[in-house]
């Protein structure tokens, strides 16, 4: 820190501060916290304490509200300062931001289409007016005005958090500082895509190079490390640019269409993407794909489809949601992208389940822009179908983010001359036997597993990898490397070890390690210790128990509410309760699969310590209660029969918002049952159970209406 001198502004009280010696004062502060925040994100050498450092910062935020009017372009308040763990704070999102499911080819576009009609019960001649536009591969962001004002900026994250990149944001060109035009809604959240164009990304990777720095695969990539930089003057140094497509919370709606919105956000100020047009129906919108699929190569900016959306919002608000996409819109993607090359060798991976994939690793080649060197040939059948052997040249596909794959061999280059053996025991050091799993009919299915389970090292690394991924414990510092790292050294045998791992640190000085320094060691534990509270869906997921993925988590979350009761359930299970397993059965989206699978994994005393260990370290927060101020809050219904107000998914849909809980079949807990016609099986057994059955109107009734 500077040496301070007893006239300058720095020791005079901020009280006391002239107008002059306050602009000098946030001229020095600025470059001293620049400086450590430099030190600290990009040094990993912090010169000052957090206290000093907070103290900093403080100072600045007091002299700027005596002196709005002299508060700096590159303020620190503008920019986001230290954090105990990651490096940019997290933003909660008003609304979720999700993603959209793929439709690969005509099929599925009618389908979607098809669903619609039927969701919203439409005449066949009935119009359908559809907006279709460009999918834009960049990586999206959310930006929240109030009273027309910019005042933050987020990532997608998961979708329901992200990274606050408000600092970096006010940089980019496209993004208005201030909403244009009348009725502006006092809270305007617009959502839409970063991304940079073809010419933009090679001039930068140019730059870099010559620079001596890293380049770049690609135009995302280059947008999204554009983007997230601590030093907002490097992502201002970046030729950014900003598609507006969506909103996320807003006030007022200023139109009652998509088209009319986006309309609206291009009179707000932002670039809309000049494709995009309204399409009276099916037919259209597979022109207008086609017409962009030729324009693509010639865009000058990266596209993966084209994307589809309900014109009208009331219908988009009927329609709803499916797990994470809304079913008012669909991405309709462009083939995948091919190349041949080389398959240098194959190998084995074992996943959490113990599975064996075989991995072909490939001279590298670039498909669609990205370097691929390895892909995945999913099981020995499929090793089997196309025939590969080590050595052949083959086809390489890659569409969107999934995993490259071998599409076939390319018979007439020279052959490899051994055909591959699949292993018969795990690739790891107990060599444990693998065993073809078998179907429910009883047959070999595709599927190989490694039998060691619970001492297979792999599994248990699998297992740690999930249990920390994303939509698990999501904890910031423990990615798949350092898993790999601390199972080695014996620190990480399962979820409980990571958050012993601070007390154990006495022990392990992790900080006297390669790659580890005071501060990121200090946050990789502020990261566990922040997640010792986790929400109930979460940590349900983070099990990793087959078949229950995260909108079952969810599902079972919601129906039993807390851990307690859950995990009651599960024991219940394992002895064979009968009435348990209806209780479950009952609930939405569960059914014999999962439960077996809950029965296995509780079944088994391995299994039933890891959790006990575990719920010793972590508290598990109640499922948010649904609302509880609707007349059908907290009851069960069932839906039953034919409706004729509404189709089934939207009753569903609606019975959800309201807060009550949908079955699948009739029980003593059932509250409700809604009969349309035709009703067979589950009005009788709700008959002889007592339970109230309500006609369609009754029940509108009874909800409130739509
Ligand atoms: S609409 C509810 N429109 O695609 C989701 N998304 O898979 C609404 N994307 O995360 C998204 N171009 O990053 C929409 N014209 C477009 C888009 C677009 C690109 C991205 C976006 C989103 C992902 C969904």
């Amino acid at each position: 820190m500077p040496v301070k001198s007893a006239d300058s502004a720095a020791s005079v009280d901020v009280d006391a501060l002239t107008s002059a010696q306050a602009r000098a004062e946030l001229k020095r502060l600025a470059a001293e916290i620049a400086a450590h925040d430099r030190r600290y994100y990009q040094d990993d050498a912090p010169a000052v304490s957090d206290a000093e450092y907070d103290g900093l910062r403080r100072r600045n935020a007091a002299v700027e509200a005596r002196f709005p009017d002299l508060v700096r372009k590159d303020s620190p308040s503008r920019r986001i300062g230290a954090m105990p763990a990651g490096r940019f704070a997290k933003v909660r999102h008003a609304v979720p931001m999700l993603s959209l499911a793929n439709a690969f080819g005509d099929e599925d576009v009618n389908d979607f289409v098809a669903r619609i009609r039927r969701f919203l019960k439409l005449e066949a001649d009935a119009e359908l007016a559809i907006v279709a536009e460009p999918k834009i591969d960049g990586l999206s962001l959310s930006l929240r005005y109030i009273d027309g004002e910019l005042v933050s900026g987020a990532t997608r994250g998961d979708g329901a958090e992200g990274e606050d990149v408000t600092a970096n944001v006010r940089t980019v060109k496209d993004i208005p500082q201030r909403l244009s035009g009348a009725h502006v809604p006092a809270v305007c959240e617009v959502r839409g895509e970063v991304y940079m164009s073809h010419a933009d990304f090679l001039a930068l990777n140019a730059r870099q190079e010559k620079a001596g720095k890293p380049t770049f695969a690609n135009p995302r990539n280059s947008a999204a490390g554009s983007l997230r930089q601590i030093d907002a003057t490097i992502t201002a140094s970046r030729p950014l640019r900003f598609f507006a497509y969506g909103w996320g919370e807003i006030s007022a709606l200023p139109r009652d269409t998509q088209s009319g919105m986006v309309k609206w956000l291009h009179g707000a100020g932002f670039a809309i993407n000049p494709l995009t047009r309204l399409c009276a129906g099916l037919d259209d919108v597979l022109a207008f794909y086609r017409e962009v699929e030729e324009k693509r190569a010639k865009l000058g900016y990266d596209i993966d489809g084209v994307v589809y959306k309900v014109d009208r919002l009331d219908w988009q608000e009927r329609l709803g949601f499916v797990s994470r996409s809304p079913r008012w819109a669909i991405a309709h993607k462009f083939a995948a992208e091919r190349a041949t090359t080389v398959i240098n060798a194959i190998e084995i991976q074992v996943g959490r389940t113990g599975a064996l994939t075989p991995v072909a690793k490939l001279a590298p080649v670039t498909v669609g822009g990205v370097v691929v060197q390895n892909a995945t040939l999913h099981n020995e059948d499929e090793i089997a179908r196309l025939g590969v052997r080590i050595g052949d040249t083959v086809v390489v596909q890659r569409a969107g983010d999934v995993i490259p794959q071998i599409v076939s061999v390319v018979e007439d280059k020279p052959r490899g001359k051994h055909a591959y053996h699949f292993p018969r025991t795990c690739p790891c050091y107990l060599r444990t036997p693998v065993v073809r799993e078998q179907t429910a009919a009883g047959e070999e299915g595709a599927i190989s597993r490694c039998s060691g389970e619970f001492a297979c090292p792999f599994q248990k690394t699998e297992h740690l990898n999930h249990f920390v991924s994303r939509r698990a414990f999501d904890i910031d510092g423990l990615g798949e490397k350092q898993i790999a790292f601390f199972f080695e050294q014996g620190w990480l045998t399962e979820p409980a070890d990571i958050f012993t791992l601070k007390a154990r640190n006495a022990e392990i000085r992790l900080e006297q390690h390669e790659g580890y320094g005071e501060t990121s060691v200090r946050n990789l534990f502020s990261a566990i210790e922040q997640r010792r509270d986790i929400e109930l869906e979460r940590f349900i997921y983070a099990l990793g128990i087959r078949h229950v993925g995260e909108t079952t988590a969810r599902m079972l979350a919601r129906g039993y509410g807390s851990w307690r009761s859950f995990h009651d359930a599960c024991l219940k299970l394992t002895q064979g309760d009968d009435e348990t397993r209806a209780e479950m059965d009952a609930l939405d989206q569960i059914g014999d699969t999962v439960i077996d699978a809950l029965a296995a994994y509780f079944g088994e005393a391995h299994n039933r310590r890891i959790v006990e260990r575990l719920t010793g370290e972590v508290r598990i927060r109640d499922a948010e209660a649904p609302p509880a101020d609707t007349a059908v809050a907290g009851k069960t219904v069932v839906f039953t029969g034919s409706l004729e107000k509404f189709t089934r998914d939207e009753a569903k849909a609606q019975a959800d918002r309201l807060g009550a809980k949908i079955a699948g079949s009739v029980s003593k807990k059932t509250d409700y049952v809604v009969a349309g016609a035709n009703a067979g099986s589950k009005l009788a057994k709700a008959r002889e159970l007592g339970v109230t059955v309500l006609t369609e109107d009754e029940w509108l009734a009874l909800a409130g209406g739509r």
